[in-house]
């Protein structure tokens, strides 16, 4: 099967052109200027549009048990969200049970995919203890195509790793060529504050963020880098959103130190304000970290321009606010943490980054698909538009408006924290692996399509 992507203007992280795609079968065959000569069996008109590669999407929890219920997209509904959206790929994260092995976990989330993801998908793991075995079993893991492990200083008691036990993980890294992703809050502080906040009374959403300072992400992101740099390994900051940590990060790699760091739309377009919705309302956007103060977004954008933040993903968590984030009524550390964004990504980066000015076209490119297929591992294959790439490309227009809300939007959660936003930019045709999976707003790929992706290592 041979499909034309005719006359777009094809945008990678380096260059554009008007030019056209060729592809043949699951693989971008050639690109050039005009390749209308060319016999094909189906042929795209992508004048007027740009031509991008599938977004990468490094940070996504679908189906995962947490705080006491399970995200609300699982890889079905998840993945055909993201496609909508204009991401071809996921990493999501299998977890570690306690007493479990890796592998078990990877077995369960592998399970989870099978037969739902209707785009390609990886895993990186959640280890939630340090002993010798695990991290012997780390090696085979990382046989799987599981090169990424991730660590957390926050949620003592559930997932949180004391300092030692992240170390030896650290090291263990080294030795594989294996990516370690830290979560970088000081959790046991932040327990000890959310305590005597509730003691006092403080029962409300809001106080989520109240107990989560900046500078305890900060001083957790300065530690992680402290040790990884004693370790000797490169280390990749998940969900940055407090610019009191961007400046640890920056600071690391101003002194030759590879610290690496994403931040997701949530730190780039919502702010603390969101939690003094009426009501319950501010439940909507209960995460860790927190949103911050709405005058240090321009600092993470500054922090994208400079590539001290190398990537933009999601942390798409879902909890519908009906049974769910309800959990927390009348207690605030009860609220599930997450919010969803698979779907809304790409288009909110494009308008509030490159039409507003603050990205360029080819950083927006870079930030939302090549770099991360490039940090964990997927790179050429995905993340780009080359021959030999995979096919997984978008038809993006770049001057179709869009107003996100739950009731448009393919996600299964009951609310969108960008509620009537209008966006400048919309994912119209998507391909993964060369068959189109979106076409004129309708899902036309088929759940279970997506494969299973081995990741390289560093
Ligand atoms: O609040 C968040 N971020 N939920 C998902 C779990 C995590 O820490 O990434
Ligand atoms: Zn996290
Ligand atoms: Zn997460």
């Amino acid at each position: 099967m041979k499909t034309l992507i005719r006359g777009g203007t094809v945008v990678t992280a380096v260059d554009h052109y008007r030019g056209d795609v060729l592809i043949d079968g699951e693989r971008i065959a050639q690109v050039g200027t005009d390749l209308s000569w060319i016999q094909v069996d189906k042929s795209i008109d992508a004048s007027g549009k740009y031509v991008i590669p599938g977004g990468v999407d490094v940070h996504t929890h679908l189906d995962m048990p947490f705080g006491g219920t399970t995200s609300a997209d699982d890889f079905q509904s998840g993945t055909i969200a993201a496609a909508f959206g204009g991401t071809t790929t996921i990493v999501d994260f299998a977890v570690q049970d306690r007493g479990g092995t890796l592998r078990q976990a990877w077995e369960t989330w592998m399970g989870k995919a099978e037969g739902k993801a209707a785009i390609d998908y990886g895993f990186h793991m959640v280890m939630r203890e340090s002993t010798e075995a695990l991290r012997k079993e780390m090696g085979e893991l990382v046989k799987e195509g599981v090169t990424s492990f991730k660590l957390f200083m926050a949620y003592p008691g559930v997932l949180y790793l004391d300092d030692a036990s992240i170390f030896r993980i650290l090291q263990r890294s080294g030795e594989l060529g294996a990516t370690i992703c830290m979560h970088a809050e000081n959790g046991p502080v932040i327990d000890v504050i959310a305590e005597q906040a509730f003691a006092q009374g403080n029962t409300a959403p809001k106080y989520h963020a109240i107990t989560r300072p900046a500078r305890l992400e900060a001083e957790a992101t300065n530690r992680a880098i402290a040790l990884a740099e004693v370790a000797g390994v490169p280390v990749y900051i998940v969900h940055l959103s407090a610019a009191e940590a961007l400046e640890e990060v920056a600071a690391a790699r101003h002194r030759g130190i590879p610290a690496f760091a994403e931040t997701c739309p949530q730190y780039l377009f919502l702010s603390y304000e969101n939690y003094e919705e009426p009501g319950f309302d501010g439940a909507k956007y209960v995460m860790s970290p927190p949103l911050r103060a709405k005058e240090k977004q321009e600092s993470l954008w500054r922090g994208l321009r400079l590539n001290d933040l190398q990537v933009v993903s999601t942390d798409h968590c879902p909890f519908c606010m009906k049974e769910q984030k309800e959990l927390g009524k009348g207690d605030f550390r009860k609220i599930p943490n997450g919010a969803p964004g698979i779907e809304t990504r790409m288009s909110l980066l494009h308008d509030g980054g490159v039409v507003a000015g603050r990205i360029s076209l080819h950083r927006w490119v870079e930030l939302a698909s090549t770099a991360p297929a490039k940090i964990f591992g997927l790179f050429p294959r995905k993340g780009t538009i080359a021959p030999g790439s995979d096919a997984d490309l978008v038809v993006f227009d770049p001057k179709a408006e869009a107003v996100l809300s739950a009731k448009t939007h393919h996600m299964k959660v009951d609310y969108n924290p960008y509620e009537g936003r209008r966006v400048r930019g919309v994912s119209d045709t998507v391909l993964s692996r060369g068959e189109v999976v979106v076409e004129k707003g309708k899902f036309v790929g088929k759940p279970g399509r997506g494969q299973y992706l081995r990741r390289a290592t560093r």
